[in-house]
């Protein structure tokens, strides 16, 4: 049995928690691959509202095993509290297992996030301030920590005593207060105490699960337009949140992978800086924000909200090797007199069909729209794309036709079932237990 790939088509927040929580009836094991507690993943299902930052979002399902993966960065203190949260409301958190290959967000690299973000000033990337970069540098130089060794307080001790200097150092000169070595030990060995029995080769977890024939479902965090490699760089996260990423991060190989579902959203959203062609500045954005509830899970701030753009959906179907779509939050469109679709954009004077590879084209790039005519019926009841009013109709049509790919589910509400499922479903297998 092969695995699925989630991943986000935007810039985060397309709607992956809700997908992975409606997928996971389906398979025995969820897999986040890359990211950390900067992600917001929101599952809904009743009244039950869950926020999960590291957990894989197929965590209510009782016959799901969650694994963070290696390529994901781990803070430990937000792992535990999310791990109690979790247990405090029934749920057997003993099926969480931790990649001991994953790499530990200690604290001073939140400190280095925060203290580099205010020494941009103008030009911040509006990062989440979890330290996401300075963890993923260190991955990078060898210089980090990895869960495994939370278990050795000799392990941690040496660790830390090699790059504690230079951390405090450059903390200093940013105007950052800096951090004691004993005092870091003894909260990282207590992490690993804590934390220990849920340490695993995930890996060899993962392998083994496909091999008895499982269905394995890996989570991407944020989106491909936020990927270090294909988004608009410098305004994006330091992992690669597109669907190869699975590989490298989820103990998975290419060829383990037979599809991959692209999920984004009716309209465009954005947290933090960098260019953004489509975004609305006026009360037609103000009103998407509304009624989408569009806060940043981790952060409380406002998204920055626009009309879908469609230059960038091509060369995300086209990374991902995207098979099949979720739509997500169409339902906050009723009521638009009229909505817009950008299918390419004019940049010195020039038609640009293409999501340029550069921040600072496509900082001057204005969107080239089509216009469709809006519905005012709520949608949050309908089950079947024949339900929908015939203007929302044409505009799906027209994102699948933009995209490429079968949208082979709509979301019309945050619930679980609040989802229309068409004929045509690839990821629908019979659920193989073990
Ligand atoms: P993620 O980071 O991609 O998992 O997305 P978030 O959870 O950060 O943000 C998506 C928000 O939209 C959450 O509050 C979801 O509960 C909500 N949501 C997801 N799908 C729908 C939908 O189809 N309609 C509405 N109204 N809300 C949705
Ligand atoms: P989910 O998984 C939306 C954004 C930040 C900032 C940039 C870099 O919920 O979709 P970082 O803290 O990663 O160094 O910040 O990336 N960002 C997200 N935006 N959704 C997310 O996650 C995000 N994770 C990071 O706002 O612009
Ligand atoms: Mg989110």
């Amino acid at each position: 049995m092969p695995a699925s790939v989630v991943v986000g088509l935007q810039w985060g927040d397309e709607g992956k928690g809700k997908t992975t929580d409606f997928l996971s009836e389906q398979v025995a094991m969820v897999v986040r691959y890359q990211g950390g507690d900067n992600a917001g993943h929101t599952v809904v299902k009743g009244d039950e509202v869950l926020k999960l930052h590291l957990v894989p979002s197929g965590v209510l399902y009782p016959h799901i095993t969650s694994v963070i993966g290696n390529g994901v960065v781990v803070n430990p203190e937000t792992l535990i509290g999310e791990l109690d949260m979790l247990a405090a409301r029934g749920i057997d958190v003993r099926r969480v297992r931790v990649s001991r290959s994953a790499h530990v967000i200690m604290p001073y690299h939140v400190a280095l996030d925060r203290a580099n973000e205010a020494r941009l000033d103008g030009a911040k990337v509006g990062t989440t301030g979890r330290g996401i970069g300075p963890a993923y540098g260190d991955r990078a130089w060898r210089l980090g920590l990895r869960m495994g060794d939370l278990v050795d307080p000799e392990v941690i001790r040496g660790r830390i005593e090699r790059v504690l200097p230079d951390k405090n150092l450059l903390l200093d000169s940013m105007g950052a207060n800096g951090f004691d070595v004993d005092a870091l030990v003894e909260k990282a060995a207590a992490w690993g105490e804590r934390l220990a029995t849920h340490l695993d080769d995930t890996t060899w977890l993962v392998q083994s699960a496909l091999a008895r024939g499982e269905h394995v479902l890996l989570e991407g965090a944020q989106g491909t337009l936020l990927d270090l490699d294909h988004g608009s760089y410098p305004f994006v996260t330091s992992s690669n949140a597109v669907a190869g990423g699975a590989t490298t991060g989820g103990g998975i190989g290419p060829l383990q992978v037979d599809e991959v579902m692209g999920v984004m959203k009716a309209y465009a959203t954005r947290v933090g800086s960098g260019p953004f062609p489509t975004e609305l500045t006026d009360d037609i954005g103000e009103g998407i924000r509304e009624r989408g509830n569009e806060v940043g899970t981790t952060t409380g701030r406002p998204r920055r909200v626009g009309w879908f753009d469609a230059v960038p959906t091509r060369y995300a179907v086209a990374v991902n090797s995207v098979s099949s779509i979720m739509l997500n939050k169409i339902d906050i469109l009723s009521g638009l007199e009229s909505i817009c679709l950008c299918v390419a954009y004019e940049c010195d004077g020039r038609r640009l069909d293409r999501w340029p590879s550069s921040a600072e084209s496509l900082a001057r790039a204005t969107p080239i729209y089509e216009r469709f005519e809006g519905w005012e019926e709520p949608l949050h009841d309908v089950r079947s794309l024949a339900g929908l009013p015939e203007n929302a109709r044409r505009y799906v049509t027209a994102l699948e036709e933009l995209a490429g790919v079968p949208i082979v589910l709509v979301s019309v509400g945050p619930e679980r079932t609040q989802t229309i499922e068409r004929a045509w479903r690839p990821m629908r297998r019979a659920p193989v237990r073990v």
